[in-house]
């Protein structure tokens, strides 16, 4: 702790975070826990700042803080202020710590990257893929290069924004090959599937997924088959739709909440050096960090899956564990509408029952909270539905069943209108063709044959449900 800043004895550290716009910043959370650990007094600000007032305040705010994080988009115009800057910053060019002691010089330090590498995908020996081109892919390039990765491609949507960056990479680390592309099929290296040494490790910097934008995804489905590990940057939410559809093809892949909280540590450890953090700090600040993020920015889990397939039974578990509520969109339609599913059917037909269905989904997903839906069969399959899924804040989890299961599990069809009354060829005729459409609708995909334990262990974990009630 910097006790002397003021000259009137020990006094809790003062240390902020410097960006514009910090929105849901969980950097005050982040570092309140890091202290508490290692039994530092301190508190930890946002400070909003915007661009053209940062230059102006930099010396009010050293002078008045003993260290400062430092965000998009003032990583680099800090620089400017400070005495010195740690080589590693220098090379990338971007400052994300400093340290403002009462005497002695202002230092900068770039954290990120080493915060990336203490939770990153192997990279040495690997050809890595960087999708997108500004703020933290930098540090995903640097680092990509100080571990020796073979090639570094960015994939971006405009090139000539990536060749500023694409050249400093490839002046640092001469032995790499640095290129810059807008075409994902660029990537599809062998004429099936790429073997897998040779797949690409994907690192995303865009913002493509990030919450409340949760149906985006920065990669096309080819380009899975290609790939050998995925690490997103986004943490919020804790798992995006590219790390599970990466997760759901066996593709290893993980969030950044394990980077920001690292940063977070290496920082603390700059400002405070005689600090003594306990071995598991890292695992012990993430544990309740994803029940801070569901909080912050609530998302609705969507439960998918053919008639049989147990979307009402999970839907109970994952409710009861979370302590979210649930909603079942067959029970809504019934209850809205004062008339079992079959009575719909029997005096609309099934195009009345799908419009019902359509507006339900509206009424539901528009209810920003934290909440699991278990959807009929038949929910998403239309255009339009999955126009409504994709405007709302939703993780889709699809419980895939085998034809057998399903079988066993509908018996005769009745209460189901599609299937009641008509031969088994129905059922198979209706499940074949509703496959496709689930596996590409699916951010999750469980195996719904397996026992409910199980799917719900791997429910939770992906999704960082554990801490979700404390
Ligand atoms: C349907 C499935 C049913 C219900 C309706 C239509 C379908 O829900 O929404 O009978 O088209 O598959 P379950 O999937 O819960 O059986």
């Amino acid at each position: 702790m910097n006790a002397t800043k003021t000259g009137v004895g020990t006094r809790p550290s003062r240390y902020g975070l410097l960006g514009y716009p910090l929105g849901h910043s969980l950097s005050p959370q982040i570092h309140q826990r890091l202290m508490a650990l290692a039994g530092l007094a301190g508190t930890y600000e946002l400070l909003a700042i915007p661009p053209e007032e940062i230059a102006g305040r930099m010396s009010g705010f050293l002078e008045a803080f003993d260290g400062l994080n430092v965000t998009i988009p003032h990583k680099q115009v800090v620089k400017a202020s400070l005495d010195q800057v740690d080589p590693l910053a220098e090379m990338i060019g971007a400052v994300n710590t400093i340290t403002c002691p009462s005497e002695g010089p202002v230092s900068g330090y770039n954290t990120d990257l080493e915060g990336f590498l203490s939770d990153a995908p192997e990279l040495s020996g690997r050809r890595v893929l960087i999708l997108g081109a500004g703020g933290v892919c930098r540090t995903l390039a640097f680092a990509a290069g100080l571990k020796g990765a073979i090639q570094i491609r960015f994939l971006v949507r405009h090139p000539e924004k990536a060749l500023p960056l694409a050249k400093a990479i490839a002046a640092a680390y001469p032995a790499c090959a640095v290129d810059v592309t807008s075409e994902a099929s660029s990537c599809y290296t062998e004429d099936q599937t790429t073997p897998w040494q040779k797949r690409w490790v994907v690192l995303n910097g865009t913002p493509a997924g990030m919450w409340p934008h949760t149906g985006n995804v920065p990669i096309p489905d080819e380009l899975f088959d290609h790939v050998q590990a995925v690490y997103d940057t986004i943490y919020n939410p804790f798992a995006t739709r590219l790390v599970l559809r990466a997760q759901s093809r066996g593709i290893p892949a993980r969030g950044g909440l394990g980077m920001l909280v690292n940063q977070a540590l290496l920082a603390q450890q700059i400002w405070n050096p005689a600090a003594i953090f306990p071995a598991d700090t890292k695992e012990q600040v993430l544990k309740g960090l994803a029940g801070e993020i569901y909080r912050q920015s609530p998302v609705t889990l969507v439960l998918m899956g053919f008639m049989g397939s147990g979307k009402s039974r999970v839907g109970r578990e994952l409710a009861f564990r979370t302590s979210w509520p649930l909603v079942d969109l067959d029970h809504w339609i019934e209850e809205k509408a004062g008339r079992t599913i079959p009575e719909i059917f029997n005096t609309g037909g099934e195009a009345a029952f799908r419009k019902l269905e359509e507006q339900a989904l509206d009424e539901v997903l528009s209810n920003h909270r934290c909440q699991i839906l278990a959807t009929g069969g038949g929910a998403l399959m239309s255009a339009a539905a999955q126009a409504i899924l994709y405007s709302h804040p939703a993780l889709v989890i699809y419980l895939s069943a085998s034809l057998e299961t399903i079988e066993a599990r509908v018996g005769d069809g009745t209460g189901r209108p599609m299937i009641a009354g008509q031969d088994r060829a129905r059922l198979a005729l209706l499940y074949d063709k509703r496959r496709p459409i689930y596996s590409r609708l699916a951010d999750l995909v469980v195996n719904a044959d397996l026992p409910l334990e199980e799917k719900l262990d791997t429910i939770m974990t992906t999704l960082g449900l554990g801490g979700v009630n404390e």
